[in-house]
């Protein structure tokens, strides 16, 4: 393998979930440190990281086009760029990569990307190497601080999960549940609120699992946890995600009746609303369950906005079982939701299974159940028209003096007037779409500085 110049411009691109966008700002803070530049928006990057998602075929296959991409640019550019796989791609298949493209000199798994500047230097010096091993937690450890935060954060508060749905990579590529110390927690969300952040959404593959002790050695879950950062200065917004049912305890549901900042918003992935499927995919709830489940959220906090994922055409999945997610989603009326087609994972139980569906019985499905959707997410947002809100401004809008935020209930809100990135204003919701709002500035409330 040739030398290379040290890296001077890095990019880091990010697929998949909120975790991997969380992992990859800090993978970027990680070569910050080490003096290297955001490559600027239409270059070509020296160091390129593909920060990689396994949780559909999809996802993961991308990863090889995008390697195929980058090369071909370089060539183009006379220049071959350093490249890194990292995210749920590496940890699965980094053996594989490594054989199959030698254009990447770097994979690191999700719990090892603490190490990238280790691996750069050698690197840079023409050696390739992988790693991805999964020691618990120690990543955090060697992260460096916050420094610089959007006004809506991220904060991995728990990693992996133990559920093992049949369909599910994630308990493989992400290991074991586990949770980061609270003391940790506590002091990154308050530097993440120095550093700029209004809203923090706490991130885990099983958030709901996070169990800890505060500060007194009391054993505390989720809700004491949220309890506590509402307690930082400065902090205005906290949101999770995402949850499993069966985690969901009496104290998470009180807490959104009873801390102001939790905000009025649960993602609560459901999958199937056939009984008979959902004991397939190994989830612990019934549809009936489910149901009841959120029904005490709704009494907690009635104007609580409901989101879910979905997967059609699991193995065995008939017309009349897919029906039954279509009847679920009548009864809960989500504001927003995630839809997809089963995928087949190696090494998960459900690849094996009897029964796979024919790609277009499953494309028909989705369609169905995409529309029914899209048709519930519109109605919650008309319902909103009229209201008048708070919306935390998160970036500049398209023409001059508009402006993007977000609702209490994770709606995208579009404005004009005064206002800056960060500031909390008040906004009347005056025409709805399905995806936006516009609304109607009614007060610009700019937030103190947070802490001096
Ligand atoms: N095929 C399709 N969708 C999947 N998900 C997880 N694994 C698969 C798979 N093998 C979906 C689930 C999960 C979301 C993050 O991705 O709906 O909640
Ligand atoms: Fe995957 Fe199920 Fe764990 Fe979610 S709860 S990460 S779907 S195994």
């Amino acid at each position: 393998m040739r030398q290379s110049a040290p890296p001077k411009t890095y990019r880091v691109k990010s697929f998949g979930c909120q975790m991997n966008v969380y992992d990859g700002e800090r993978m970027a803070e990680l070569l910050a440190d080490k003096g290297i530049a955001p490559a600027p928006e239409g270059e070509d990057a020296d160091l390129v990281v593909l920060n990689t998602c396994h949780i559909r075929e999809k996802a993961a296959e991308k990863v090889y086009s995008d390697i195929g991409r980058l090369v071909k640019s370089g060539e183009q550019a006379g220049k071959k760029p350093l490249i890194a796989v990292a995210g749920c791609v590496a940890q699965a298949e980094g053996e594989e990569i490594m054989a199959r493209a030698p254009a990447v000199s770097m994979v690191v798994g999700p719990q090892a990307y603490h190490r990238l500047p280790e691996m750069l230097d050698k690197a840079v010096h023409g050696e390739r190497a992988t790693d991805t091993d999964m020691p618990p937690i120690a990543k955090f450890d060697a992260l460096p601080q916050r420094r610089k935060s959007p006004p809506a954060a991220f904060l991995t508060v728990q990693e992996g999960c133990d559920k093992f749905c049949t369909y599910c990579v994630v308990p493989y590529t992400r290991g074991a549940e586990i949770s980061r110390p609270f003391s940790d927690l506590v002091a990154e969300a308050q530097r993440l609120v120095e550093a700029g952040a209004r809203e923090i959404t706490l991130l885990g593959q099983n958030v709901s699992a996070w169990s800890g002790e505060d500060g007194r050695g009391r054993a505390i879950g989720l809700a004491g946890l949220i309890r506590d950062l509402a307690e930082i200065d400065g902090l205005a917004r906290i949101r999770y995600t995402t949850s499993h049912p069966a985690d969901m305890d009496d104290a998470l549901i009180a807490a959104h009746s009873e801390i102001d900042k939790l905000m009025p918003f649960l993602h609560l992935p459901v999958q199937s609303g056939s009984d008979r499927v959902l004991k397939a995919m190994n989830r612990s709830h019934t549809a009936d369950s489910y149901l009841r489940l959120l029904e005490r959220f709704r009494q907690a906090r009635p104007d609580i906005a409901l989101s879910g994922d979905f997967i059609v055409g699991f193995p065995g999945e008939t017309e009349a079982e897919f029906e039954e997610t279509l009847a679920l989603v009548g009864a809960v009326g989500y504001a927003q939701a995630f839809s997809f087609k089963y995928s087949p994972r190696p090494g998960t139980p459900a690849a094996a299974m009897d029964g796979q569906i024919p790609r277009e019985a499953m494309d028909e499905r989705l369609q169905r159940l995409q529309a029914a959707l899209n048709r519930h997410q519109l109605a919650f947002n008309q319902a909103s028209v009229g209201k008048t809100c708070e919306v935390l401004v998160e970036r500049k809008g398209k023409h001059s003096g508009q402006w993007l935020g977000k609702s209490p209930w994770l709606q995208s809100v579009w404005f004009e007037g005064d206002a800056a990135i960060g500031d909390l204003v008040q906004a009347e919701l005056v025409e709805a779409g399905p995806n936006s709002l516009a609304g109607r500035l009614v007060q610009s409330v700019s937030l103190e500085p947070a802490i001096s």
